[in-house]
C-alpha cells in the first residue's frame, strides 16, 4: 500500500510502498479515503515527539474510511461501514490502509463526506472533553476561549453555545466574521487587545491558543470557575490559590464521544469546516501548509 512516511526526523517524508497492515484481535482495518492534518502530526514529523514515537514511521491522526475486515474482539462495526476516528501517537493514517484499535472509531457522520468526516475527531474531541466532560459548561455561564477560530476553539464555540453558555471568543485578526456565525457573543482581538483588561469574573477558560497565556487567563476566573486547556497539565497549585478547578487534556477517542459528535453533526448542530485538500501524495505540502491570514478551517488530505 501507499503510505507518507517519515525516515528520519525533522527530514521531510515520502511517499512509499509499504506493505499493509494486519489487524491484531482489538483492531481494525480501514480503508482510509481521508485523513486531516493536525498539530500534533506536523511536532511529530518535526521530531518533537521522537522520545514516544520511533522511525520509520506513518504519522498521521485522523481518518475517514471503510471497514475491510475486524478483529475477532471488535463488534460494533462491520466490514464496509463507513468509519471515522482517530489515533492517537501511534500514528498510521497518513496511507491507504490504517488499523484503528476498536474504541478508536465509530460509524461516521453520515451527512459528511469521507474528507469532512476526517476533519472532525481529535479538534472535535479535545474541545469535546476539556469544555464539557472536564468544565461541565452549564446554561448561563460566562466562557472565554482562547483560539476560538482554530482547529478545537470552533468547535468548542459551537458547543458552548449548544449549552446555553456566553461565549467570548478571542483569537487573532481577521476570523471576525466567522466567529459571529459561530455564535461568538463577544470578540476579543489577540493582537491588539489584552482579555485580561477587558472581562473578568468569567465561569470557564478554555485556552487552545498558547500555554503561555495561563496566568493571564487564571486571573479572570472566578472563585469556582475553571480553567481547561490542551496545553499538558497546568499550575495545580496556582489554581487552589484562587479557588479555581484547573484540567489538561489528553485527547483519547472513545466510541461513545465519536457517535456522539456524528449525531450532533447529522443533526445539523455542529458544523465542520475545512479550509484546504491535498491528495495523499502531497501530504509533506499539507503538513507544510499554512492558514492564509484570516482563512479558518481544517486541511485534508484525501487518499483515495
Ligand atoms: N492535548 C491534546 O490532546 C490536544 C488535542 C488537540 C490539540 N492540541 C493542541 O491544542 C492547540 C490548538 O490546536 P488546534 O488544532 O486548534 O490549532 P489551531 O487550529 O492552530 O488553533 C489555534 C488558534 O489559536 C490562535 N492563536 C494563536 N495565538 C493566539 C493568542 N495569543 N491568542 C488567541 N489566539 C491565538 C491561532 O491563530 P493563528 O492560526 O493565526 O496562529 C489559531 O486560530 C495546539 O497546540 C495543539 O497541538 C492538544
Amino acid at each position: 500500500m501507499k503510505a507518507f512516511r517519515i525516515n528520519q526526523w525533522g527530514q521531510p517524508g515520502q511517499i512509499e510502498d509499504i506493505p499493509q497492515p494486519v489487524p491484531a484481535n482489538d483492531e481494525v482495518l480501514v480503508r482510509v479515503h481521508a485523513t486531516s492534518i493536525n498539530p500534533v502530526d506536523v511536532m511529530s514529523v518535526a521530531g518533537y515527539l521522537k522520545a514516544m514515537q520511533q522511525v520509520p514511521l506513518t504519522p498521521g491522526t485522523d481518518f475517514a474510511g471503510e471497514v475491510i475486515s475486524t478483529g475477532a474482539n471488535v463488534t460494533h462495526v462491520k466490514v464496509g461501514d463507513a468509519v471515522y476516528g482517530m489515533i492517537p501517537m501511534r500514528g498510521g493514517a497518513f496511507a491507504e490502509y490504517a488499523t484503528p484499535k476498536g474504541h478508536e472509531l465509530a460509524l461516521k457522520p453520515q451527512s459528511l463526506d469521507y474528507g469532512q468526516a476526517a476533519a472532525v475527531p481529535l479538534a472535535s474531541l479535545a474541545a469535546w472533553q476539556t469544555l464539557i466532560d472536564f468544565a461541565k459548561v452549564q446554561n448561563g455561564e460566562r466562557v472565554l476561549i482562547l483560539g476560538a477560530a482554530g482547529n478545537v476553539g470552533s468547535v468548542a464555540v459551537q458547543l458552548a453555545k449548544q449549552n446555553g453558555a456566553y461565549v467570548i471568543a478571542c483569537d487573532l485578526p481577521g476570523r471576525e466574521n466567522f466567529l459571529l456565525e459561530l455564535g461568538a457573543d463577544e470578540l476579543i482581538d489577540a493582537e491588539t487587545e489584552k482579555f485580561e483588561e477587558l472581562v473578568k469574573d468569567i465561569d470557564i477558560v478554555a485556552n487552545y491558543a498558547s500555554a503561555d497565556l495561563l496566568e493571564r487567563a487564571y486571573s479572570v476566573i472566578k472563585s469556582g470557575g475553571r480553567y481547561a486547556t490542551t496545553f499538558g497539565q497546568p499550575d495545580q497549585v496556582a489554581a487552589e490559590l484562587r479557588g479555581i478547578r484547573s484540567f489538561g487534556v489528553f485527547t483519547q477517542p472513545t466510541v461513545e464521544h465519536l457517535t456522539r459528535l456524528a449525531n450532533m453533526i447529522d443533526a445539523n448542530k455542529l458544523k465542520v469546516f475545512v479550509q484546504n485538500t491535498f491528495p495523499l501524495d502531497a501530504t509533506q505540502a499539507a503538513l507544510d501548509y499554512r492558514l492564509p491570514a484570516g482563512q479558518a478551517g481544517k486541511v485534508v488530505v484525501t487518499v483515495a
